[in-house]
């Protein structure tokens, strides 16, 4: 075996490689070469044949050789999957200047994104959501409520009557029928629900309240949350405990300082306004340890009349109730300054303070706001 037939098999291979136009072209040139029956693996089979300082020598230059044809292979492979790479990125190109899918318009009320809190709220802690009707008349708003027809606390309530009240002239029977209205808070709900159903009860109660009253914080429409708890041994323990915990959960601070007022309703006794800790800070209401206290909702134990007035034994069930503006406390949470924007029906209002409709609030998913 000769330099020169080793230079010709060297031109020969390194040739064939670099004319290769594909992976499996340039497979057939290594396996022609350095396979089993390649061209430098006969050689070196042959290498047996020769003795001492022959064999040496060629197999030397064989060996180089070798080296040389596999680096040539293996530089035309990275060549042609480059080019490959280079084709696939030309045909494959995204064009970055695209616009994003279109963006949801459509945005979630604020109420509506604080009803879904509260819910999901107490829905964790066992209760169920009820409801009512708006136009409710004058027992289940006020007198099943142990708010009597001469109680001072109806003047407060501002109601809207929806039928004639002729209460005043008439006498006798027509005294106590009951006169249409508007619903001036969701207490009602306690009523209609300690009617239909037996203890123990837990429900949440959120809907629409109405009052003739309209300035810079008051809308003759409005919203609350009311809450009922009624069992054999449910205590003023109990309310503390869940209303605390209703504190932080809904204000996603942990630590809140919440306060026990005490206050008055007529249809719980002993009742309370609940407080908690804030600092006013330049731009707003900051929630959480400060020098300051916002009142936020109303509670107390129910008052045994109120339970005697639905056919419930006082002696055998107690429980508590509360009640809370659901505005207030959205404006609160999510920095709104302004109670009437909430009734604008203002398009930029509502892309700004509204609610990205698939984002839906839960405990264990983050509640938003
Ligand atoms: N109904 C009361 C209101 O509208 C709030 C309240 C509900 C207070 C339940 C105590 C218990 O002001």
């Amino acid at each position: 075996m000769s330099a020169n037939d080793l230079d010709a098999l060297r031109k020969e291979i390194i040739d064939a490689a670099a004319a290769a136009q594909s992976p499996q072209a340039l497979d057939s040139v290594r396996v022609g070469a350095l396979g089993k029956k390649g061209k430098i693996t006969e050689r070196m089979k042959g290498l047996g044949k020769l003795d001492g300082d022959a064999r040496k020598a060629a197999g030397q230059a064989l060996n180089a050789l070798k080296n040389e044809v596999a680096g040539a292979i293996e530089a035309r492979k990275a060549a042609l999957e480059d080019a490959a790479l280079d084709a696939r990125l030309a045909t494959e190109s995204i064009d970055i200047s695209l616009p994003i899918r279109a963006e949801a318009q459509g945005r979630v009320h604020p109420i509506s994104q604080a009803t879904d809190e509260v819910v999901s709220i107490f829905g964790e802690m066992g209760f169920t959501v009820a409801e009512g009707p708006d136009i409710e008349n004058d027992w289940y708003n006020f007198t099943a409520l142990n708010i009597p027809p001469e109680h001072p606390a109806r003047q407060m309530h501002d109601t809207f009557y929806l039928a004639a009240d002729d209460r005043e002239g008439a006498g006798g029977e027509e005294k106590d029928q009951p006169g249409v209205l508007l619903r001036t808070h969701t207490s009602p709900v306690q009523i209609r629900t300690m009617q239909s159903v037996s203890p123990p009860i837990r429900i949440l109660v959120p809907g629409r309240t109405y009052r003739c009253d309209s300035d810079m914080t008051h809308t003759p429409m409005f919203h609350q949350f009311e809450g009922l708890v009624i069992d054999r041994s449910t205590h003023m323990g109990h309310l503390k405990g869940c209303l605390i915990e209703f504190c932080r959960a809904y204000f996603e601070v942990e630590d809140v300082p919440v306060r026990f007022r005490p206050s008055h309703f007529p249809f719980t006794e002993p009742s309370a306004e609940v407080d908690i800790g804030c600092t006013h800070t330049r731009d707003g209401i900051e929630i959480g340890a400060g020098d300051d206290w916002l009142e936020i909702l109303g509670c107390g134990m129910v008052h045994p009349k109120v339970l005697a007035n639905c056919g419930i034994d006082p002696e055998e069930f107690q429980g508590f109730a509360f009640g809370m503006g659901a505005e207030r406390i959205a404006m609160l949470k999510y920095g709104i300054p302004d109670l009437r924007t909430f009734f604008d029906s203002d398009l930029r209002w509502l892309r700004h303070y509204g609610f990205v409709p698939l984002e839906i609030p839960s405990l264990t998913g983050g509640l938003g706001g």
